[in-house]
């Protein structure tokens, strides 16, 4: 796994996004994963920076997010859909008919999780998927004591998660219940590019970073990728072990690897 540690919110973003231009750089149509919250909108700016200079084309690539609450249609405010509209496709041109987000209101949910996990493969499957992860350590919404072979599915929101992202929502209501892509759909993601921001991240980022692979801790499975680089900011990597080790293998990076 790479870890890459950086001084601020900025840094990271723009890490992040080498490393996706150059997973995409590999197909003339490639697909990439979306992730909404707070974590991936620094990478998306930076995403956006290289398309108005022209030295990233997302013309011909395809999208598809990682969840969806479950019983938000998808013209809510809150839902994903409409935050990836707002945070991605919006500011950065691309298509809306290029991008797909689970069905959180569909009438037959199990059939739609079905048709999503079809859709991917039938695009050649995700080159590139951007990742947060929760205080808890989830993954898209593969909450602690999701199986590792999962596919897209419903789960319902650990009380944490609920309390986390109630920010988004009025007093008194957030959604119970998701439809997300499984660990087993993540894991088959050709590179994975996981930010974190922040001291309330710094636990989960640890415990998936350097701790065992255990279900107890989602993002642990990253563990097991071929090509999974952590890019985060101070306080994320306030609590990991090897911090040095992670400064050194960046300042090592042969002139070829380097991401900016
Ligand atoms: C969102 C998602 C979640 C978030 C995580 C962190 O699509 O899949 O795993 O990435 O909850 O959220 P933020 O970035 O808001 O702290």
């Amino acid at each position: 796994m790479e870890v890459i540690i950086c001084a601020n919110e900025e840094q990271v973003g723009r890490i992040a996004a080498a490393r996706i231009a150059s997973a995409l750089a590999r197909r003339p149509d490639p697909v990439m994963g979306l992730a909404t919250g707070s974590s991936p909108l620094g990478t998306y700016a930076a995403l956006k920076e290289r398309v108005d200079a022209g030295t990233l084309n997302l013309s011909n690539a395809t999208f598809f997010a990682l969840d969806e609450y479950l019983g938000l249609p998808r013209t809510d405010p809150n839902s994903y859909a409409e935050t990836i509209r707002r945070t991605f496709t919006e500011p950065l041109g691309v298509d809306p008919q290029r991008v797909h987000v689970p069905v959180g209101d569909a009438e037959d949910t199990d059939a739609s999780c079905e048709q999503y996990e079809a859709a991917i493969a039938a695009a050649g499957g995700i080159d590139v998927q951007i990742l947060g992860i929760g205080s808890n350590g989830h993954i898209g919404f593969n909450e602690p004591g999701s199986s590792f072979t999962s596919r897209t599915r419903t789960k319902t929101l650990t009380a944490r998660t609920r309390a986390d992202n109630a920010r988004f929502f009025g007093p008194g209501f957030v959604p119970t219940h998701c439809v997300t892509q499984g660990l087993g759909t993540i894991m088959d993601a050709g590179r994975l590019v996981l930010t974190a921001l922040g001291e309330a991240k710094a636990e989960a980022v640890a415990a998936a970073v350097e701790g065992p692979v255990s279900a107890m801790c989602p993002a642990s499975i990253l563990q097991f990728h071929r090509y999974a680089t952590v890019v985060v900011d101070e306080d994320a990597a306030s609590h990991l072990q090897l911090k040095d080790y992670y400064r050194d293998s960046f300042a090592l990076l042969p002139q070829g690897r380097r991401p900016v």
